[in-house]
């Protein structure tokens, strides 16, 4: 049977007296009315542990939405087991029963669920309604239905066969067990990590990043609800440097599926390097791992359209994206409007609870990542080749509260210009019209990352001129567009250099890395 063909997932617009606002008030009063406890969920069975772990509220960081229990060897040891011995039932299901399993999920959230996965996703995650709806609604139901649909097409592909000879190619998931380490940036991105390996009849062990495991729970029980067999997804909440080595040297890796830090990726691929003697098979490593995404303007640049790019792309989700827009090269002769209407829209944006539907911005999402992003603040305000435009104050008192903040900088290869921040912080280099190509090639150079990248410009030569200056600066490109908001099915989104491996996630490339093919050739 052919699954349905994928639409994206509709955003609600949680309009003043609409159903969904209704729903998701409710809901939000009641997720904060509770504290639950959140187990580890092994072969189906739930686990509690000693070793427990707050959820906060980011915002409003003394509220604690619920504590988790936390991981250690043992029962990283039984999310092993469990995930190798559900492998064959799992397998022995056709790809139709496991595809429904997906396509239900997709379907329980955009109606059922929607209201608690977007609520769970604002406490825990400090999102706007807007930015959680997106996220934790849309961009999973798109992953998971498109995801099947590639599978569907990639399972069709077959080799040619004539009266003699029949080939066949059998899309085999991959021997052993995938791991799947998530951020706390993207519900969706969290739960596709498990869901996108699962779904080709692998078995998986999904660590949740603990600033997040609030939502990626709901999205577990949801799952499971769905009908998802004991032992397929093993959810174990837990420390890296405590349990990750457990699985990344255990022989039975089969792939790891990262969306983090580089420095995290690179410290797990070192792990495998060291160990590759070890493991059965080798393992698929497919990773996303931050960026320094940058908007380039040519001089012929809307200026509307530029400044709204520059909010959108650096200040949405306080900056917290991989995508967002944190290095930002403006020529001279358009900066003094530039620069006027930046400041102006930048000062009218609202920050605070996200309850309050009203605010364009919340919190960063931990102290860590308030004490790393008010670091790169402070030395901007220390040195002489950096002035703060706009914004620069921070407050930690109720939540990790940092203020949008725009930064100009005379040096192109400035700190705030080559290291990802990772919080609501644009840097902007001014350059000379004269020096355009010289100026791209410098943006070319800078930093290391290639995730997302935008230019403006009204002029088609220098369009093109500008494309092929940057063509391998990043893995998603945009004309005329801020560089955040990749769309499943229709930006497939990834990058390569520091950026990741590219395996573009929501597309074809990325389930055909689950898979270890059998061609098999009988002879009649
Ligand atoms: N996919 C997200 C975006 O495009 C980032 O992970 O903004």
């Amino acid at each position: 049977f052919d699954s349905p063909k994928p639409i994206n997932e509709p955003v609600l617009s949680y309009r003043k007296n609409s159903e969904e606002k209704k729903a998701l008030k409710e809901e939000l009063k009641n997720l904060i009315s509770q504290t639950i406890k959140i187990p580890l969920i092994i072969g189906g069975e739930e686990v509690y542990t000693e070793k427990q772990m707050k959820c906060i509220v980011p915002h409003d960081k003394n509220h604690v939405l619920g504590y988790c229990s936390v991981a250690g060897e043992k029962e990283a040891d039984l999310a092993i087991k469990a995930a190798i011995s559900a492998k064959n039932e799992w397998n022995s299901l056709s790809w139709n029963d496991r595809q429904s399993i997906f396509l239900k999920a997709a379907s329980l959230l955009s109606t059922k669920y929607r209201a608690v996965v977007n609520a769970a996703t604002m406490l825990a995650q400090s999102k706007t309604v807007y930015q959680a709806e997106i996220d934790a609604v849309c961009e999973l139901c798109d992953f998971l239905r498109f995801n099947v649909k590639y599978l569907d097409q990639i399972y069709a592909s077959q080799p040619l066969s004539d009266e003699y000879t029949w080939n066949k190619s059998i899309y085999r998931a991959l021997e052993g067990f995938v791991l799947a380490v998530s951020p706390f940036n993207f519900t969706s991105i969290a739960a596709n990590l498990p869901a996108a390996p699962a779904m080709a009849g692998n078995t998986v062990i999904w660590k949740p990043a603990s600033a997040s495991v609030y939502s990626s729970y709901y999205i577990m029980k949801l799952l499971i609800e769905a009908g998802l067999p004991p032992g397929v997804i093993n959810f174990v909440p837990g420390k890296g440097s405590e349990i990750g080595k457990r699985f990344l040297t255990c022989p039975n890796l089969a792939g790891v599926h990262f969306t983090g830090s580089t420095k995290v990726f690179r410290g797990m691929w070192k792990v495998i390097g060291e160990n590759i003697d070890n493991y059965k098979t080798y393992p698929r490593i497919v990773g996303e791992t931050g960026g320094k995404d940058f908007i380039f303007a040519h001089s012929s640049a809307s200026i509307k359209a530029l400044v709204a790019a520059m909010i959108r792309g650096g200040f949405e989700y306080q900056g917290q994206k991989c995508s967002a827009a944190s290095r930002v090269y403006i020529p001279e002769s358009i900066w003094f409007d530039v620069k006027e209407h930046l400041l102006n829209e930048t000062g009218k944006i609202k920050m605070g609870d996200v309850e309050d539907f009203s605010n364009f911005m919340g919190a960063l999402i931990d102290e860590e990542a308030f004490i790393k992003v008010t670091r790169y603040i402070q030395y901007a305000k220390e040195s002489n080749e950096a002035k703060i435009l706009i914004g620069g104050h921070w407050d930690d008192g109720s939540g990790y509260f940092v203020e949008p903040t725009v930064i100009q900088t005379s040096n192109p290869k400035f700190i705030t210009m080559e290291e990802e921040i990772f919080g609501p912080v644009l840097t902007v280099y001014v350059y000379d019209d004269k020096k355009l190509e010289e100026t791209l090639k410098l943006c070319d150079k800078t930093s290391g990352y290639a995730l997302t990248g935008a230019i403006f410009s009204q002029n088609p030569t220098i369009t093109a001129l500008m494309s092929k200056i940057l063509a391998n600066a990043a893995g998603n490109f945009y004309i005329n567009d801020k560089p955040t908001g990749a769309v499943v099915g229709r930006q497939p989104f990834g990058g390569a250099r520091h950026s990741g491996t590219n395996d573009k996630a929501g597309s074809m490339l990325n389930m055909l890395r689950w898979m270890s093919p059998l061609t098999v050739k009988e002879s009649f």
